[in-house]
């Protein structure tokens, strides 16, 4: 049996990784502890997985509790202070995504990882998601032939796009922005399934609806004049079902995070809309746009290939993948108006926790992702980042170089 420490008790520490591992993996896992930089949030957390011990001081909870594996689930830019400090205790770790945000960060969790032999798993659930499976198996089966261009677009809609803008998503300090944050699901999933690696990147992002774009606004929904009149109003009492309350606006005094800030304050300091530009190492261009203020949610990827072109998007609650072959025929995998699965991001949690806390002989389709995946797919976000404060284009290889030579 492993014994698991989580840090990091905000919403997913607590209900993605704290409350399966003692409700579904009890004959498995042990999860012996939590902490979190705020103490009150890791005493509430540590109250709902059982009274387990709550720490606010990592380096103690790894020496009284003496782990197997740290499961880390803080802010993006705190993922890598704990997973070296994990990795040179003596423990493997179970990163959230981003691995980080920059790339000192990245280059200390490659050398950590190689120096101390322990092993370091990053978590894409999309990789496990029905939708995005049955791409992967069409493109193991070699549907399009050779990849030679990609157009891929995500939009989030003005609920899911707004939820970053509200928090320390929106800092880029905290973030890396979303091209780290959010789009590190996005490329992971096509590199994955173009079974390719970036090689050079060019961007370009704005932030035009966000941030301070309107004179109506607040500190923070709780306390706004403008509650009545404002499509962005979140009432933190009653969120959740009162749980956002209790692990965050109970716990603000400790840490003065506000859960509920206004998304149009002058902190905010990361693009909206985004447009990068990616050369793959097998020679595939991709073009990717990022939208946090679409009017609907929709991934919409389009992969061209020497043997045609496959068409998927997910509008408006269906599944679809049309795959249009060069006998000018039309194949239609459809799925319409589908029920998403239980168990978190459409059914896409579930099976990386069996994998993770019971083990798995077999991965044949490459789900579980390794810090190589990690590096990849923050590596284009960081080449984006620096892309747009450079004026310029950036190869990966700048800055993963030492750790991936071979890299074009
Ligand atoms: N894979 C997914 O689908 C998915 C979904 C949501 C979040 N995430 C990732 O999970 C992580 C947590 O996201 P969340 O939505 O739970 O955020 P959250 O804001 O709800 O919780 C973050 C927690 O980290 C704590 N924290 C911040 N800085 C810390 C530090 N230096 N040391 C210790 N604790 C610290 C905060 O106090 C808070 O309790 C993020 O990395 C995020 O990218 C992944």
């Amino acid at each position: 049996m492993k014994k698991y420490v989580i840090v990091g008790t905000g919403s997913r520490g607590l209900d993605s990784y704290g409350r399966p591992l003692v409700e579904n993996y009890k004959d498995c896992a042990e999860l012996a502890a939590v902490c979190d930089i705020n103490g009150k949030r890791a005493r509430y957390a540590a109250g709902c997985l059982g009274n387990i011990p709550a720490y606010t001081d990592f380096d103690l909870m790894l020496q009284e509790q003496k782990p197997d594996v740290v499961i880390v689930t803080c802010k993006d830019c705190a993922h890598e202070e704990y997973t070296v400090k994990a990795l040179e205790f003596g423990c493997d770790v179970i990163t959230e995504k981003p691995m980080t945000t920059d790339e000192k960060m990245c280059a200390n969790i490659l050398e950590a990882e190689k120096r101390t032999g322990h092993k370091v798993t990053v978590t894409f659930n999309m990789r496990f998601m029905n939708f995005c499976v049955r791409l992967k198996e069409l493109m193991n089966e070699g549907i399009v032939g050779d990849v030679l261009s990609v157009h891929y677009e995500w939009l989030l809609d003005t609920n899911h796009g707004a939820s970053y803008f509200r928090r320390w998503h929106s800092i880029r300090a905290c973030s890396g922005s979303l091209l780290i944050h959010k789009s590190t699901h996005h490329f992971d999933l096509l590199n994955w399934l173009i079974d390719d690696e970036p090689v050079k990147v060019n961007a370009f992002g704005t932030r035009r609806f966000y941030g301070h774009t309107r004179e109506e606004r607040g500190e923070r929904c709780l306390t706004c004049p403008y509650q009545k009149s404002c499509e962005f109003y979140l009432n933190i009492e009653t969120e959740d079902r009162g749980e956002m309350k209790k692990m965050f606006l109970d716990c603000e005094d400790e840490d003065g995070y506000i859960r509920d800030r206004c998304v149009f304050s002058d902190e905010i300091d990361i693009e909206d809309s985004v447009s990068v530009n990616v050369r793959y190492a097998k020679g595939a261009v991709m073009s990717y746009s990022l939208t946090a203020h679409s009017p609907y949610e929709c991934m919409k990827l389009v992969i061209n290939g020497a043997k045609g072109r496959i068409e998927a998007d997910t509008a408006f609650g269906g599944e679809h993948i049309r795959f249009y072959n060069r006998e000018g025929e039309c194949i239609v995998y459809d799925r319409t108006r589908v029920k998403p699965l239980p168990g978190g991001h459409g059914g896409a949690d579930p099976a990386p926790r069996d994998n993770l806390f019971r083990g798995y002989t077999e991965d044949p389709l490459h789900q579980m992702a390794d810090t190589r995946a990690g590096a990849m797919s923050i590596g284009i976000g960081i080449a984006a980042n620096k892309s747009m404060a450079e004026d310029r284009a950036v190869y990966l290889k700048e800055f993963l170089g030492d750790f991936y030579p071979e890299l074009k």
